[in-house]
């Protein structure tokens, strides 16, 4: 039986700790050594399979994740750390890196999966990511601060790779605009 509410006070004593990545990283590597255990205590938070923050202070946010088969997302920064761990499908991660002329280029491309353990996003990684067609992601996030009001974040007009601010709405709509994209040339 995992207990979510042990794992979310170690996490919030770990961030604020001299080792804060280190720490939830081991935490997490640890919920996910049981991944059925980690599932059952999800499905018990809500049996629905969606994106919910499970928790979140300044310095921490612990968010279920639920990506839709066939999803792609424009390219966005968090300003935070962050560890990514999957439980079921998979989550292709495109890493870019800023170039000298302030565009962004890719630095690496990581396909994520229940086998390939937790990822470590640097904070101040520029990413984008997709998942495949058929297969929904569902996995935990850990962030080291408040994602969800954090401000000053960046995202990148796909079209003209222009960097704008972020905006939930507006990055959607482009994630609907690169999903159709990608369906048309499928
Ligand atoms: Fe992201």
């Amino acid at each position: 039986m995992f207990d979510f509410e042990k794992f979310i006070e170690d996490c919030k004593e770990a961030v604020v700790s001299d080792r804060p990545q280190q720490r939830v990283k081991v935490l997490m590597e640890n919920a996910f050594s049981d991944p059925e255990a980690l599932q059952q205590a999800m499905d018990e938070v809500s049996p629905e399979k969606s994106v919910a923050p499970l928790y979140s202070d300044e310095s921490l946010t612990i968010l279920r994740v639920a990506t839709p088969a066939n999803f792609v997302s424009p390219i966005h920064n968090h300003l935070m750390w962050a560890m990514i761990g999957i439980l079921d499908g998979e989550e292709k991660n495109c890493i870019y890196r800023r170039t000298r002329d302030g565009g962004v280029e890719v630095e690496e491309e990581v396909v994520l999966t229940p086998e390939t353990g937790i990822f470590t996003l640097r904070a101040d990684a520029i990413h984008a990511i997709e998942t495949a067609p058929g297969k929904p992601m569902f996995g935990l996030h850990v962030y080291g601060g408040n994602i969800l009001e954090r401000s000053s974040r960046s995202m990148w007009d796909p079209e003209t790779m222009e960097e704008l601010p972020y905006n939930y709405n507006q990055l959607m709509d482009f994630c609907k605009t690169l999903i159709a994209k990608r369906e048309s040339a499928a």
